[in-house]
């Protein structure tokens, strides 16, 4: 369990404690499979979610580089602009948000309840754009102007993935092999995968401390083809800056994110219904209602490649429910 070592990396202690992994017995008679399910659904601050685990280390690098505004971009009902406005709160810092209408919805629940309602909560400093055409760029554009305004922003990349963000999905999945230690043996664990640095971050961490379980990721928003170089560049960066090998192969199931990004299927809302009926558990339309009909399909379809309990990591979004109806 000692092959990774994360603790070098300056990191605020936002976490607290490991989320519980629980076992779901109604869903796994159900589906006739053991499943569990990693609860950073709860993490604990504002309604919880995968975020905070990127940012314990991005928020520690942009402290400790004298910041004073968290900046970042995403969809009007980004989970991770809430997460980091969040922790721009707790921290005394002020945050600015370039938030995109991906699904062009003019829904008055879309446009200002949800997630958008708690940046109103947090006083937020929202900028809308068109379009994030070429975040990266359009960041840099908004530091300039708040440096020019004599603030000094930090750039937190949109899901907060990048190498550094991703260590927190290490950090999770060290937690899940000491959990599961001597307990259960997982056959798989399936995540979302969006931005890609949780999925990245559970590759590098998973192949080195449970490498006999398969990593799934179910995309939410783009083919195999455009997401594979999204996660690879992410783990061999974070590979590299652990100084480990990484290269299991990365899989990814493309099937279910359609009609598209931000726009809920009736698979995953389905998926929605079936968690919170039989475990009162919420997942979300755009993330992890998807990533569920992807598990509860690749059981039927035989999908994953041994039999056994199957771990699926719940990142959170429920706060988006009440954008959606
Ligand atoms: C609820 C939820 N699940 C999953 C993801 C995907 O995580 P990542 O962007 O690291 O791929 C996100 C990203 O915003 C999210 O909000």
């Amino acid at each position: 369990m000692s092959l990774l070592n994360i603790n070098h990396f300056p990191r605020l202690e936002l976490l607290g404690s490991p989320t519980p992994l629980e076992y779901l017995p109604r869903l796994s008679d159900y589906l006739g499979r053991d499943i569990f399910i990693k609860r950073d659904d709860v993490t604990p601050v504002a309604l919880g979610g995968n975020k905070l685990r990127k940012l314990e280390f991005i928020a520690a690098d942009a402290l400790r580089a004298g910041a004073d505004v968290l900046l970042t971009a995403g969809a009007i009902q980004s989970n991770h602009v809430r997460q980091t406005a969040a922790v721009a709160a707790k921290l005394g810092l002020k945050c600015v948000a370039l938030l995109e209408n991906p699904t062009g919805s003019v829904a008055e629940n879309y446009l200002s309840n949800g997630n958008r309602l708690l940046l109103e909560l947090m006083d937020t400093e929202v900028v809308m754009v068109d379009a994030l055409h070429a975040p990266a760029a359009q960041l840099e554009e908004q530091a300039t102007r708040l440096e020019a305004q004599g603030f000094r922003p930090y750039v937190v990349p949109v899901g907060g993935s990048n190498a550094l963000g991703a260590l927190g999905y290490v950090d999770c999945a060290q937690e899940i092999a000491h959990q599961s230690e001597g307990v259960v043996d997982f056959a798989a664990v399936v995540v979302a995968s969006g931005s890609a640095g949780t999925h990245a971050g559970l590759a590098v961490g998973l192949e080195l401390l449970l490498p006999e379980t398969e990593l799934v990721g179910v995309t939410v928003s783009r083919s195999v083809a455009a997401q594979l170089p999204k996660v690879a560049t992410i783990r061999d960066e974070l590979a590299r800056s652990l100084d480990v090998a990484c290269a299991a192969p990365v899989t990814l199931w493309d099937d279910y994110f359609a009609p598209g990004y931000g726009h809920p299927s009736e698979e995953g809302m389905e998926a929605v219904k079936l968690l919170a009926r039989l475990e009162g558990i919420f997942l979300d339309p755009v993330y992890t209602g998807k990533a569920m009909a992807g598990l509860i399909d690749g059981i039927a379809q035989h999908r994953f490649r041994r039999e056994g309990p199957i771990v699926f990591i719940h990142t959170g979004g429920a706060p988006a429910l009440f954008a959606f109806q």
